[in-house]
């Protein structure tokens, strides 16, 4: 199963610190990002629960045109996942 190719909505990703789907994104192209670490110290999305760093992750995949599948990034990331429905939002089986 692959990925949506976007996310719909400028919606905020990052609860933890009220950055939004925009602003990740530019944020990434802008400085050529390709991990989460590197989003966090620009913008800080992902710097708190760690929940968000599925989408960042899938945000950054996108940017570089990867194609990851799905169970991948939930196998890398969903043990992070501490806030129910962050996923929902975006992908259909969550
Ligand atoms: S939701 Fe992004 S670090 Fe908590």
């Amino acid at each position: 199963m692959n990925l949506p190719s976007a996310v719909e909505s400028d919606e905020v990703i990052c609860q933890c610190y009220q950055v939004n789907e925009s602003t990740i994104r530019n944020t990434i192209a802008k400085n050529d990002l390709k991990d989460i670490d590197s989003v966090t110290e620009a913008c800080e999305a992902g710097g708190g629960c760690h929940s968000c760093h599925i989408l960042i992750q899938l945000f950054i995949d996108q940017y570089l045109e990867k194609t990851t599948p799905m169970e991948d990034l939930v196998q890398d990331h969903a043990q992070k996942i501490k806030k129910e429905g962050i996923l929902s939002r975006f992908f259909k089986n969550f």
